[in-house]
């Protein structure tokens, strides 16, 4: 591989450096300027984006700014919305946002208009979902469907599975169950309790050939033949799918087939026909919020100035923490419970895209590209994790969500601790305590003057940890495919500042040919040539145990 070459950008991070390497004082004392949550928070609707709980400066904030210029970021963002082929390494566009784009206008890619097309395949999915929630569509019995299992992996199941998880409160159909893993554990579990008269199989896979989905997919359809004879098979399945011919291979029906286009890649594909389980769980108006809440954010990219588009500055500190101020990872941490999944989600989302070290003309990436993403949700982060954010020795910035009210209007007292919670651990992180307000505190409580000593330099916190705060009315449709496409086109921003493509994924590719060549050996052939001797090792020690 040749070397990084010199980049327009290498100005710009030369210019963030020195700044980051001259700061002086903390981010408490940030504050005293009075205006500095107004200065650096911003706001679209009632979305708000806080990032004023971080070192940011105003000259910080021009300098990203200027980076984001020089690195051509609004070029590629019109490209992307234009339809032009910015994944270089598939040679396809990438539009996503085509897919909840409701407006009247015309959408081409390579000269042909999408549109027409998108909106089929809306109207398709409704009328489907609409049938099966009205039981008018049912399981060969006549039984209406009281459960769905959806059966995909990565993209065809995270965005499914995590937004009908947060759409929990708008559920009015059946009850939808996502099975993902090849362990026979998670379609066992699943299935335990079911009743196949009962029960509709959606098999979601862009490509139709992933090993774990294929495997799920013959084990559903073993369910349903084996307890309610084959001929009930067709009945029971739906497919979601760009190889339909693979689809009809397996045996699903056409008109239970529903397409998209290889212009939407996986980890992008919530908002397509992938997000059929979501619609089948709430009805298509609410699916039709939550895309409208999507394009509302693509609209606020497309056209707000850089110093008030949100994924932009999201984007921009992100990038900043990333490669000026060295942190290596981002935690998310919903006080949502129902945004259980969204680090999960937002990991592959994130990590998918941006884990890249070659640029989009094939030169090694001259910085640190996409962070490592993780998270879990708040409260329950505070009493697992949080320790180490708090006085671990690597800082890791924060981005909290929020919103205003939670759906249970008669649980006011949970929705109350939960924003103080949210509050108090952003503040704590940025603050942190002192050895002298620890030693005072265990003087006010009594210690001794030893105790005091040994015990007060565990009761310092370093504080000056940043966090990011995204605040909301409530987590309704609209609102969370605002905040979806938000964290896309967030992704989408850091990328084109790295130079990386964002729409490939060729390092799961590996791993994938590797299991492929190792499953005969596993089932009692040999290991290809060059396999370590760990590997060997390894399936040795598995197989011996397994016959034991
Ligand atoms: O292995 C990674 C990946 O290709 C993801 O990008 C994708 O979301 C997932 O596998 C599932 O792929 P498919 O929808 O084609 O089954």
């Amino acid at each position: 591989m040749t070397e990084a070459q010199p980049s327009a950008t290498d100005a710009a991070f030369d210019a963030l450096d020195a700044a980051w390497k001259g700061r002086t004082g903390r981010i408490a004392d940030l504050f005293a300027a009075s205006d500095r949550f107004e200065r650096f928070s911003t706001s679209y609707g009632d979305l708000l984006l806080d990032f004023s709980k971080t070192a940011i400066t105003d000259e910080t904030l021009t300098q990203l700014l200027d980076l984001a210029r020089v690195a051509g970021v609004e070029q590629l963002r019109d490209a992307m919305f234009a339809g032009d082929h910015i994944n270089l390494t598939e040679d396809r566009a990438a539009l996503h946002t085509a897919l909840r784009n409701r407006a009247d206008e015309s959408i081409p890619v390579d000269g042909i208009d999408v549109k027409t097309g998108v909106d089929e395949t809306l109207r398709n999915l409704t009328a489907f979902a609409h049938a099966v929630r009205e039981g008018r569509i049912a399981g060969a019995r006549g039984n209406a469907f009281t459960d769905v299992v959806n059966i995909g992996i990565g993209g065809s199941d995270l965005g499914p599975a995590m937004v009908t998880g947060a759409l929990a409160p708008y559920h009015d159909g059946p009850r939808c169950h996502f099975v993902s893993n090849v362990d026979g554990a998670h379609i066992t579990d699943t299935l335990k309790g079911l009743n196949p008269a009962t029960t509709l199989f959606i098999v979601a896979s862009k490509t139709f050939t992933t090993v774990e989905t294929m495997c799920n997919a013959g084990t559903a359809r073993a369910f349903i033949a084996d307890t309610l004879g084959e001929a009930a098979v067709g009945d029971h399945f739906a497919a979601v799918s760009t190889a339909l011919d693979r689809v009809e291979a397996f045996g699903i029906s056409r008109d239970r087939t529903f397409g998209f286009w290889d212009w939407v890649g996986g980890r992008y594909s919530v908002w397509s026909a992938i997000g059929l389980p979501v619609m089948i769980a709430v009805g298509p108006d609410r699916f039709g919020e939550f895309l409208a809440g999507a394009a509302a954010m693509d609209e606020h990219f497309r056209s707000a100035p850089l110093d008030q588009n949100m994924p932009v500055l999201l984007g921009l500190v992100g990038i900043w923490h990333r490669n000026v101020c060295g942190y290596p990872s981002r935690a998310i941490i919903p006080y949502d419970q129902r945004l259980a999944r969204l680090p999960a989600y937002l990991q592959q989302l994130d990590m998918e895209s941006n884990g890249k070290s070659v640029t989009r003309d094939g030169r090694p990436a001259a910085r640190g590209t996409g962070p490592i993403v993780w998270g879990e949700p708040g409260t329950n982060a505070q009493h697992a994790f949080f320790q180490l954010l708090h006085q671990g020795t690597d800082t890791v910035p924060v981005e909290f969500l929020i919103a205003a009210q939670g759906h249970e209007p008669n649980l006011k007292n949970h929705q109350n601790l939960l924003v103080a919670n949210c509050l108090a651990q952003a503040e704590a992180l940025m603050r942190g305590r002192t050895l002298e307000e620890a030693a005072a505190q265990l003087v006010q409580k009594g210690f001794s003057a030893e105790q005091v000593a040994t015990i007060a330099p565990h009761r310092v916190f370093p504080g000056d940890r940043p966090s990011i705060t995204i605040a909301y009315a409530e987590l309704d449709p609209f609102s969370l495919g605002r905040i979806i496409a938000l964290y896309e086109h967030r992704v989408f921003v850091e990328a084109a500042v790295w130079g990386i493509n964002a729409f490939d994924q060729w390092g799961v590719e590996l791993g994938k040919e590797l299991a492929t060549q190792f499953l005969p050996a596993v089932q009692g052939g040999a290991l290809p040539p060059g396999a370590s001797g760990s590997t060997a090792g390894l399936l040795a020690y598995l197989g011996g145990l397994a016959q034991a």
